[in-house]
C-alpha cells in the first residue's frame, strides 16, 4: 500500500519538475512515507526522522515532510513533537503536496491531514519506484469500512472507496505493454471492491476477470481478501484463468470465536474454515496465507491454543505474525483493557512463529519433485549465475541461469528446499 501511496506521490511532484533521487543528501525535499498499523511501525519513522536530523542542521533549506498515516493520526503533533518537520500530509492529501512545498518553502509550517469520501488518485499514473520492471502493485480501493477493533486503518486513511474500473485496466495494459508481467491489485479489502456506473456494477470477480483477460502473458494477484466477505464467485473466477495467481492472503487474526467476536472480524472460526474448505473444494492448488495476533485483549491459553489449532488445521503456507499492540483511538483501546502481559504476548507469538515455521517448511517440501511455471524476477540474491522468481503460489525459486531472462516464464523442476526458497532447475526450454 505505501509503496504505491509514494509511486502516487513521485507522480504528482514529477508534473512539477521534481526529481527522485537515490541520494539522501542530495535531496532538496525528503518526504517520509508512514504506517501507523502498529506502535513500533511509528517507532521506526521516530528513529528516521532523528537520523535525517544531522542533513537538516547541515542543510537547513532541506524540507522534511512526513506523509502517509501517521501524519493522519498524529497531525500537528508531529511539528511540536519533531522542530524538523516542516509539512504533514495525510493520505488523502498528496494532490496538495506542491502547494505544502511552497508553503514550506515560503518558511510556514504546511499541514492538510482532511479525509476524503472520493479520493482514490484514479488518474495519476503512479511513476514506478521498483527496481526490476516485472511485478507492480495497482492500488484499487481506498479505505476501510471494517472497524476491526484493534485497527488504525478506517481512522487514519478513511472510509472505503472504489477506484473507476477503467482508470484501473488502463494503467495495468500500461505496464503490460512497457514489459511488466505481474501485478498485484491491493486494496485494504478487495472483496468489497464495488463499482456503479448508469446502474451497471462491477464488483470484484468481474473487476479481476477484466484485468486477467488482458493478456494470458500477465500474471494477476491481489490482496487482501476478507474471509467474512470471500465468495465461491471470486474463488470460481481464480479457479478459471490460468494466469490468476493460485495464492490468496486471507487473514484469520486469531482462531478462537470468542476473540474473533471481540476484534469485531464478523466471522467464526466455523465461518473461517468453511472458507478454506471452500477454496481447497475449488481451487485445490491454491495456496494460503495469513495474519495472526497474540494476545488481544482477554485472551486465554485456550484462546491461543485455538490460533495454533486453526494454524495446523488449514496448514498456512506462509504467516505474518504479530504481537497486539493497542492503538489510541481504536475501539479496543476505548473499551477493552490491554490486559495480555507482554511476557505471555511474546510467549504466545514464539508459539505462533514456531508452528508456522513448521508449517512453511513442511509446503515447500511438499513441492518437491514437482513443475512450476515460473515468473522471472531477477538474479538471486546469492549469486548472478541463478536466477530468482515465483511460482503461482508466491514461491521463491531459485535455478540455474541457462539462457533465460527476467521477465520470461520457465518451467522449472523443483529438486530441493531451503526454509526460505525452493531450489530446482529448468525443465524444459518451452
Ligand atoms: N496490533 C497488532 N497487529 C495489528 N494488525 C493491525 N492492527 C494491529 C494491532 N493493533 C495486523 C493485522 C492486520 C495486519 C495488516 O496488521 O494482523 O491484518
Ligand atoms: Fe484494519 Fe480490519 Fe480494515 Fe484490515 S479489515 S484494514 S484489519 S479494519
Amino acid at each position: 500500500m505505501n509503496v504505491a501511496d509514494s509511486e502516487v506521490v513521485v507522480s504528482i511532484l514529477s508534473k512539477q519538475g521534481f526529481k527522485l533521487t537515490d541520494e539522501i543528501s542530495d535531496a532538496s525535499v525528503i518526504l517520509i512515507n508512514t504506517c501507523s498499523i502498529r506502535e513500533n511501525a511509528e517507532q521506526r519513522i521516530w528513529n528516521r526522522l532523528k537520523a535525517i536530523r544531522h542533513l537538516k542542521n547541515k542543510k537547513n533549506e532541506v524540507i522534511v515532510g512526513l506523509i502517509g498515516c501517521m501524519a493522519e493520526r498524529l497531525k500537528e503533533k508531529v511539528l511540536e513533537a519533531e522542530q524538523l518537520v516542516d509539512i504533514v500530509a495525510g493520505p488523502d492529501a498528496y494532490r496538495d503536496l506542491p502547494v505544502l512545498v511552497a508553503e514550506a518553502e515560503s518558511g510556514h509550517k504546511a499541514v492538510n491531514v482532511l479525509l476524503s469520501r472520493e479520493e482514490t488518485y484514479a488518474d495519476i499514473s503512479p511513476v514506478r519506484m521498483d527496481k526490476n520492471g516485472v511485478s507492480s502493485f495497482v492500488s484499487i480501493m481506498r479505505g476501510c469500512n471494517n472497524m476491526c477493533t484493534y485497527c488504525v486503518v478506517p481512522y487514519v486513511r478513511g472510509a472505503e472507496r472504489s477506484r473507476e474500473p477503467g482508470s484501473i485496466i488502463k494503467e495495468v495494459r500500461q505496464l503490460f505493454k512497457s514489459g511488466y508481467r505481474e501485478v498485484t491489485l491491493i486494496g485494504q479489502n478487495v472483496d468489497s471492491y464495488k463499482w456503479e456506473d448508469k446502474g451497471a456494477v462491477t464488483e470484484f470477480p468481474q473487476l479481476l476477470e477484466k484485468v486477467a483477460r488482458i493478456d494470458p502473458l500477465l500474471r494477476v494477484r491481489f490482496s487482501t481478501s476478507h474471509p467474512k466477505d470471500i465468495s465461491d464467485d471470486l474463488l470460481r473466477i481464480i479457479a478459471r484463468y490460468d494466469n490468476i495467481c493460485k495464492h490468496i492472503h486471507l487473514p484469520a487474526q486469531s482462531g478462537s470465536t470468542r476473540i474473533l467476536k471481540l476484534m469485531n472480524r464478523e466471522y467464526s472460526r466455523e465461518w473461517y474454515m468453511d472458507r478454506i474448505s471452500a477454496i481447497r473444494t475449488i481451487i485445490p492448488d491454491c495456496a494460503i496465507s495469513t495474519d495472526m495476533i497474540s494476545g488481544f485483549c482477554t485472551e486465554t491459553e485456550e484462546d491461543h491454543q485455538a490460533s495454533l489449532s486453526l494454524m495446523e488445521w488449514v496448514g498456512f503456507d506462509f504467516a505474518y505474525m504479530f504481537k497486539y499492540s493497542e492503538r489510541p483511538g481504536t475501539k479496543a483501546a476505548r473499551k477493552l483493557k490491554d490486559d495480555v502481559p507482554d511476557n505471555i504476548k511474546t510467549a504466545r507469538l514464539n508459539e505462533i512463529i514456531a508452528l508456522q515455521n513448521r508449517l512453511s517448511a513442511k509446503s515447500k517440501r511438499n513441492d518437491v519433485g514437482r513443475i512450476f511455471e515460473v515468473l522471472i524476477e531477477g538474479f538471486s540474491k546469492r549469486s548472478d549465475e541463478y536466477l530468482s522468481g515465483r511460482t503461482s503460489q508466491n514461491k521463491i525459486v531459485v535455478f540455474p541461469k541457462g539462457n533465460k531472462r527476467k521477465g520470461e516464464f520457465v518451467r522449472v523442476l523443483v529438486d530441493r528446499c531451503t526454509s526460505a526458497t525452493l531450489i530446482g532447475k529448468i525443465s524444459d526450454n518451452k
